[in-house]
């Protein structure tokens, strides 16, 4: 395994504690629309495009945090990359919590991990808000905001204002909730999508399922479908190949959702690992929505994946593994001093779906979290993926490295100096890019000493190869996810 250790500026007195990551969780209350100046090295001219990235760009709200770090106010931000020159944007998705609250500068809507003050009658019966604050894609024209709780939020792509909630032109139901990780089709262009509910009511009480959504590339949802399970999911992420969608439940649950909705306690309240309960996997057939093929293996939860394949008749899927979920507790209370931020053990997973038997093997030795590739070949054979890292360089306690990791599992490993926390390091292909590595990593760093955020834009079959730093004028809240399209919004 190579590896490299950064400096890009650190100014931390020797024998002084790094500055932990938790001032990168302070809210960013403005929205800044600016050409970014005086940056490191050069823009690189094939560089071209505009990378969008959603995260909770608040954790407070006129001074009482959110229960939760999933729970703050979904903020999209976006980077133009344009002949040698970048202009960045940012704005917060003008949802119903997010006007109340603003308005009123105090918590007026539940959330995963917050509760209404004034006890269980103030909470009673309500659903938590979709924040809004998890993903983005831009997908046939629109560009989303996403998060698994709600609906798709769409936000202009050139000017980050906020269009509205959508629902596929009523193909989405009251109630139907979309994740924050859909994923396109390469071979077709459609987007397929899932979300945990309820697909009828049994003499047991209502039935839990995964719904599955199949949007054609001009937009146009042309499909739905369910798999029926016996609990009641916790599935954040998936996969897909060329004919098949791939679902890990794993070892997560909810204990109580009869308290959550009585107002007694919030989802976080109840989730809960139990060891006892293997992971299963369902395979569903892309044409039909129908599952074709069950697995089961050890306990165990996978939040992230990377990406999946067909090989004669294996399935082949990359995923970040977990055996707990100790990570809910620091994000409950994300300005805890002790709040930690884990990663996960990077494995490859192979489905046979001829004799149903399923393996697994550890690829790259890191801690790992928000796998990324060329999605370009999403379902397809990939040779190289891209994960943020938790590594011991000082200040450990978030996402302070990333890696490429070769097929093979050989791995570059990028760290960074301490006081200096990364996020999801993202490929942007550069203009007629030829190869499956011919492009940019995009990795969004906070300076916890200066209090300011970056974008470090790396060569991605170079990872240790900055190509130029983007500083900003201020610091970006720790975000989620992103999405890259060579389309030029400005
Ligand atoms: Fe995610």
């Amino acid at each position: 395994m190579a590896e490299q250790s950064l400096n890009n500026g650190a100014a931390g007195a020797a024998g002084n504690e790094p500055p932990s990551h938790h001032g990168g969780l302070e809210n960013l209350d403005h929205e800044y629309s600016y050409e970014i100046e005086d940056f490191d090295g050069v823009v690189p001219a094939d560089l071209q495009g505009t990378f969008f990235r959603n995260g909770p760009g608040r954790q407070r709200i006129g001074g009482t945090k959110y229960g939760h770090w999933f729970d703050g106010d979904g903020m999209l931000c976006a980077f133009t990359f344009r002949n040698g020159r970048v202009h960045f944007k940012n704005a917060y998705v003008r949802t119903p919590k997010y006007l109340e609250e603003t308005a009123a500068q105090a918590i007026k809507y539940r959330g995963f991990g917050t509760q209404v003050p004034g006890g269980m009658w103030s909470n009673l019966g309500k659903t938590p808000a979709n924040p809004a604050n998890t993903n983005t894609i831009y997908h046939a024209g629109k560009l989303f905001a996403l998060n698994e709780g709600g609906h798709p939020w769409e936000v202009k792509p050139d000017d980050l204002s906020t269009v509205g909630e959508y629902n596929f032109a009523g193909a989405l139901q009251k109630g139907q909730v979309f994740s924050a990780h859909g994923r396109v089709h390469p071979g077709t262009g459609e987007y397929i999508n899932f979300g945990a509910g309820m697909s009828g009511i049994t003499l047991r009480g209502p039935q839990p399922c995964l719904f599955i959504y199949r949007v054609d590339a001009a937009g146009k949802m042309i499909k739905k479908g369910h798999i029926d399970l016996p609990h009641f999911p916790f599935c954040h992420d998936f996969v897909i190949t060329e004919r098949y969608a791939v679902f890990f439940i794993g070892s997560i649950t909810f204990s109580s959702m009869g308290s959550v909705l009585l107002g007694r306690k919030t989802i976080s309240d109840v989730v809960q690992y139990d060891p006892a309960i293997n992971m299963k996997v369902h395979v569903v057939a892309l044409d039909s929505l129908e599952e074709v093929r069950s697995f089961e293996t050890g306990h165990g939860a996978i939040v992230h994946f990377g990406n999946a394949y067909e090989h004669n008749n294996t399935v082949i899927v990359d995923a970040m593994y977990q055996d707990g979920f100790e990570a809910n507790n620091s994000l409950n209370d994300v300005f805890h001093p002790q709040s930690r931020f884990n990663g996960g053990v990077y494995k490859r997973y192979r489905l046979n779906m001829q004799d149903g038997s399923i393996s697994e093997a550890q690829v790259s030795p890191t801690e790992a979290e928000f796998p990324t590739f060329n999605t370009s070949l999403t379902g397809r054979r990939s040779t190289v993926c891209y994960t943020a890292c938790s590594v011991d360089n000082g200040a450990n306690g978030f996402f302070n490295g990333f890696q490429r990791v070769e097929e093979d599992g050989d791995c570059t490993l990028v760290t960074l100096p301490p006081g200096h926390y990364g996020s999801e390091p993202l490929f942007a292909p550069a203009l007629h890019s030829k190869a499956e590595d011919d492009g940019y990593l995009l990795e969004v760093v906070y300076n916890a000493y200066t209090h300011r955020s970056e974008l470090q834009v790396y060569r991605a079959d170079d990872v240790t190869d900055q190509v130029c730093r983007l500083p900003l004028q201020h610091h970006l809240p720790h975000q989620f996810h992103g999405y890259f399209t060579p389309e030029v919004f400005c």
